[in-house]
């Protein structure tokens, strides 16, 4: 098991977003148990922060995020900020931009993210879920999308996450509800990839983190970067990085790496390169 979220190396946003590294994994925690961590402009611009240092770390393969406690993953944006800051168009604009930047690097994060969830996941909390490229969630968790019991307009990128997810009709009927549903029927909707036991999602999500941390990274990044290729309309497909990095790929030492260790009946050793 992973010796995090519990020890955490670093922290931002005034210690509401913490950062950790362990075999591979990087985890960022969002630690405001409180108030269901629930997300500020500051924490997310300490997620940015922490997320731009696990990107650029050599050694980390694979990012999991998480929230502190048993309540919540994330219960969305901070209401309480809203009378001030998101009270109008203009307004929320400005607030949008904030966080804009953070919403862009998780959606093009080069390195595979996770979502561990469990307790609440509202709002922009699903915004985060839905950015990460897996969902694991523990079976005591509820997911939903308040916006139309707020009077807010939940925006292009979010709703095109979700409609991808989950289909047009679902997405309407969330969105247009406020409704919040379990774990149960997030799995078979597709809007969480695997539900298992409370006490077992640590575990679980540990476990398919440290199988993506020692398998090839040039291998997963393709992966990565075709499946956000076929997912664009095909007039904004870039068929060059998905020839660039299958290129790279079948190139590498790690390509040798992978077929000498199976001939070998050996654990293969890769390096990313
Ligand atoms: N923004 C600000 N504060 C929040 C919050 C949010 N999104 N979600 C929870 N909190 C605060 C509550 O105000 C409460 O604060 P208090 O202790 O000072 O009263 C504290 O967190 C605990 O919340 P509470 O409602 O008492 O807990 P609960 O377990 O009964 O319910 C939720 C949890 C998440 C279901 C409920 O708090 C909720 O509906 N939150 C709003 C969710 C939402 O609309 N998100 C979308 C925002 S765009």
């Amino acid at each position: 098991m992973l010796d995090v979220p519990n020890k955490p190396e670093k922290s931002f946003a005034d210690g509401k977003i913490l950062r950790g590294i362990a075999d591979g994994v990087g985890v960022v925690t969002f630690n405001n148990p409180d108030k269901r961590n629930a997300m500020s402009l500051d924490m997310w611009e300490g997620l940015g922060q922490a997320l731009v240092e696990l990107r650029d770390d050599p050694d980390v393969r694979v990012v999991i995020m998480v929230g502190a406690g048993d309540k919540a993953f994330v219960s969305g944006a901070d209401i309480s900020q809203f009378e001030k800051t998101r009270h109008n168009a203009a307004a929320s604009e400005e607030y949008s931009k904030k966080s804009a930047a953070q919403r862009a690097l998780l959606a093009d994060y080069p390195k595979p993210t996770i979502a561990c969830i469990r307790g609440f996941c509202l709002g922009g909390g699903m915004q985060v879920a839905m950015l990460a490229d897996i969902r694991i969630a523990s079976d005591t968790s509820q997911f939903g999308i308040p916006a139309a019991r707020l009077g807010i307009a939940y925006g292009y990128d979010g709703l095109k996450h979700l409609v991808s997810l989950v289909g047009p009709s679902w997405a309407r009927l969330l969105m247009y509800t406020g409704m919040r549903i379990d774990s149960a029927e997030a799995v078979r909707i597709g809007l969480v990839d695997r539900v298992v036991a409370d006490a077992e999602l640590w575990n679980a999500t540990t476990e398919i983190a440290r199988t993506i941390s020692g398998n090839a990274p040039l291998a997963i990044q393709a992966a990565k970067i075709t499946i956000a290729q076929v997912l664009k309309d095909e007039s904004q497909r870039d068929m060059d990085a998905i020839k660039d990095i299958g290129n790279a790929c079948m190139d590498s030492e790690d390509f040798r790496e992978g077929r000498q260790a199976f001939m070998e009946k050996r654990k293969p050793q890769f390096k990313g390169r």
